[in-house]
């Protein structure tokens, strides 16, 4: 069974997909770290979005690995460095350029093929398993998602204010949702799950219970 979770930055999707899966006994999918692997990646050769081809082919050749919440590129751990305010800012570099999208969409299957799956993403439900059993679409409001994310910032002992958190956040929804390939849309047949007000235990008990109707409909 393949459990697609699509939704904004920010509105706890990592933290709270991977212990559904946890609970579920599936395997998790964070295709955002696969983005950011890319863009760090692309940053280090000094790419920019402008470079498309070049990213394109750095790509194809990049090996990502993803174990639990750590991932690495080649043989080379980069867990931490994904998440810097470099990636964050820059992850357009990967994310809208269609080449990459499609290689990752296909590493992204192949990863779903091996079983069952709690993935999670933009276009997880729409492009890479349209025909997966279980949608999740997950949100928040606008400032909820910038405090998260702030908080989370804060815990690394990065000091980015709450202001700009949210201008870099409102920029990223605005790609996010209006690029060419994959952009974010709540897939059709998606249950809407809204996070706000909801303790990171409460949100994972609703999807879980979501999951379970759809294993009782399969
Ligand atoms: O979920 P995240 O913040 O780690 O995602 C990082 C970026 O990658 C974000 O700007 C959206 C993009 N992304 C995407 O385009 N498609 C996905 N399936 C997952 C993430």
């Amino acid at each position: 069974m393949i459990v697609t979770i699509d939704g904004p930055a920010g509105a706890g999707k990592s933290s709270i997909a991977r212990v559904l899966a946890e609970r579920l006994g599936f395997q998790f999918l964070d295709t955002g770290a696969m983005y950011r692997a890319v863009t760090l990646a692309a940053l280090r050769q000094q790419l920019t979005e402008a470079d498309a081809d070049q990213v394109a082919q750095l790509a194809a050749t990049l090996t990502i690995t993803l174990s639990g919440p750590r991932i690495w590129l080649g043989s080379e751990e980069v867990t931490a460095e994904i998440r810097s305010q470099a990636v964050n800012k820059h992850v357009a570099i990967a994310a809208s350029n269609p080449a990459v999208r499609s290689l990752m969409v296909d590493q992204q299957r192949a990863i779903g093929a091996r079983g069952n799956t709690v993935t999670e993403g933009r276009d997880q439900g729409t492009v890479v398993f349209p025909q997966a059993e279980c949608k999740i679409f997950l949100t928040a409001s606008p400032l909820e998602r910038a405090r998260r994310r702030h908080a989370q910032l804060q815990e690394r002992g990065d000091t980015t204010p709450l202001e700009e958190v949210l201008e870099q956040q409102s920029l990223r929804d605005h790609r996010d949702s209006t690029r060419a390939v994959g952009p974010l849309k709540q897939p059709p047949g998606s249950e809407v799950v809204v996070t706000d007000g909801l303790s990171p235990a409460e949100v994972v008990a609703r999807l879980e219970a979501i999951v379970r109707r759809c294993q009782a409909l399969s």
